[in-house]
């Protein structure tokens, strides 16, 4: 088609069309058409309202636009890359469909304040949307700790046995994981849902334009105090970003926990077969392969992140077309966090099963009660380094003889030391082992249903 040129006169040649290609971003930015026509609405409003159009002509523009909306979603809005970008492309409709009043639309904007404005108003549809993911993901854990909350589990620090604990009591650190992250995107929303329509390129603009009057028709809580600022700030992106990152971290290490449990020599889950796939050349195999995915997706966000903080860092004030850059990190960051959401709540949800009287076994094949043995004596008098010292003495016999400290009979726990009763054999019980540790935040189970209560009245309060 013959190029049609959308800024002014002065240009005499069109773009090479590589060039042309290689500026354009409606390729990716039409994921903003619906909210660039939502601002649209609004600006052509508040035209009229402040009398710079007249309330006809801001009907015309609204009925325009809206026809535009159904257009896309009915699949027939397609723009190609002569429409340069989303704005352009939706400016070039609107004036096909209402004629010279659809030229009226960009008066007293530019696309840089535009651009800044869909932005925003797409992060904070979004935000909106990870959160709720993020209470269903808390809510199903929640469920499952319900379930688990006397089921035991190796603790691990240094990835070694060191003492059982509650399944709840480790689902459940995972739930104050993501209740912090949801909390994080509510205070990233507050610096997202600040708006710079009516920043204009830059420096403001001459007409008496109102911005509180399209603030508030599109929710925003305030305006940009400065123009410059306004159409140059990327900061809510990064820290979405940042947030997002963190997200992934958590879901990251759960997905190594889930790759961990369910290896032959872990054995502590069975993925379900809805959850999991086999290997093209190996029959016996189960993969898991959602946190694996999980897992490896955690990069791209961080990369994103990394890519926004380097982008903005060397730019002059104030709109740099750079800033076009901004989008397919934001983007992919959005579906993936969102993706990844999806997979792990349904996982956890219905794809796998713990084993638990694998886990039941574990907990007493090993010497994770040690340190019950030194509080033991402890509790009794002796000065807890010295009951470390001799408790480190029996393991290492103990190990040797091939013998657990549940084996050791009650004459050699009294020839380590006389302070020692038939009650030694309750205390050392993995059971006991964890119901003792009911101090506040810990696994003892009294601590693990008062957690989880604490976590259901979250959930039912802070929507
Ligand atoms: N497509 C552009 C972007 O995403 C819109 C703003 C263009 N502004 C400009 N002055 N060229 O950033």
């Amino acid at each position: 088609m013959t190029e049609q040129k959308t800024w002014s006169q002065r240009f005499e040649s069109a773009l090479h069309p590589a060039i042309a290609r290689f500026n354009a971003s409606i390729g990716f930015d039409i994921e903003l058409i619906e909210y660039d026509l939502t601002g649209s609405v609004a600006h052509a409003k508040m035209l009229a309202h402040t009398g710079i159009i007249s309330e006809s002509e801001a009907q015309q523009l609204v009925a325009g636009l809206e026809q535009i909306r159904q257009e896309y979603r009915e699949g027939n809005f397609n723009p190609g890359i002569d429409a340069e970008d989303v704005h352009f492309a939706v400016e070039r409709r609107l004036t096909e469909i209402t004629g010279d009043v659809g030229k009226k639309l960009h008066t007293a904007r530019s696309r840089n304040d535009q651009v800044g404005t869909d932005t925003r108003l797409y992060l904070r549809d979004q935000i909106s949307q990870i959160r709720s993911q993020l209470r269903e993901f808390q809510g199903v854990l929640i469920n499952l700790a319900q379930n688990h909350v006397e089921t035991l589990i190796p603790g691990y620090t240094h990835l070694q046995r060191a003492q059982p604990v509650s399944l709840a009591h480790h689902l459940l650190a995972y739930f104050q994981m993501l209740e912090r992250d949801w909390e994080r995107l509510g205070e990233v929303y507050q610096r997202v849902n600040v708006s710079p329509l009516g920043s204009g390129a830059l420096a403001g603009t001459t007409f008496p334009i109102d911005r509180h009057y399209t603030a508030k028709l599109l929710n925003f809580d305030g305006v940009y105090a400065n123009s410059m600022d306004g159409v140059s700030d990327r900061d809510f992106a990064i820290e979405f970003l940042c947030s997002a990152s963190l997200i992934m971290v958590h879901l990251s290490r759960l997905s190594e926990e889930v790759i961990l449990w369910s290896s032959h020599e872990f054995g502590f889950v069975t993925l379900k077969d809805s959850c999991a796939t086999g290997s093209s050349i190996m029959p016996q195999k189960k993969n898991p392969d959602v946190p694996e995915l999980v897992r490896g997706k955690t990069g791209r966000v961080f990369g994103h992140l990394q890519g926004m903080l380097v982008l903005m860092k060397g730019l002059p004030l104030a709109y740099n077309k750079d800033l076009q850059d901004d989008k397919e990190s934001l983007f992919d960051s959005v579906k993936t966090v969102k993706g990844c959401l999806e997979a792990m709540t349904i996982l956890f949800r219905e794809g796998l099963e713990f084993r638990t009287a694998r886990l039941a076994e574990a907990v007493a094949e090993d010497f994770s009660n040690a340190t019950d043995v030194a509080d033991y004596l402890a509790a009794r008098g002796v000065p807890f380094r010295e009951a470390y010292n001799l408790v480190g003495k029996v393991v290492k016999t103990s190990l040797a003889a091939g013998k657990l400290l549940k084996d050791l009979s009650l004459d050699e726990w009294k020839e380590l030391h006389p302070a020692f009763e038939p009650d030694i054999y309750e205390a050392i019980s993995p059971r006991q082992v964890v119901a003792a540790r009911n101090s506040y935040g810990g696994t003892g189970f009294e601590q693990v249903r008062q957690a989880i209560q604490a976590a259901q009245s979250r959930l039912s309060n802070q929507e």
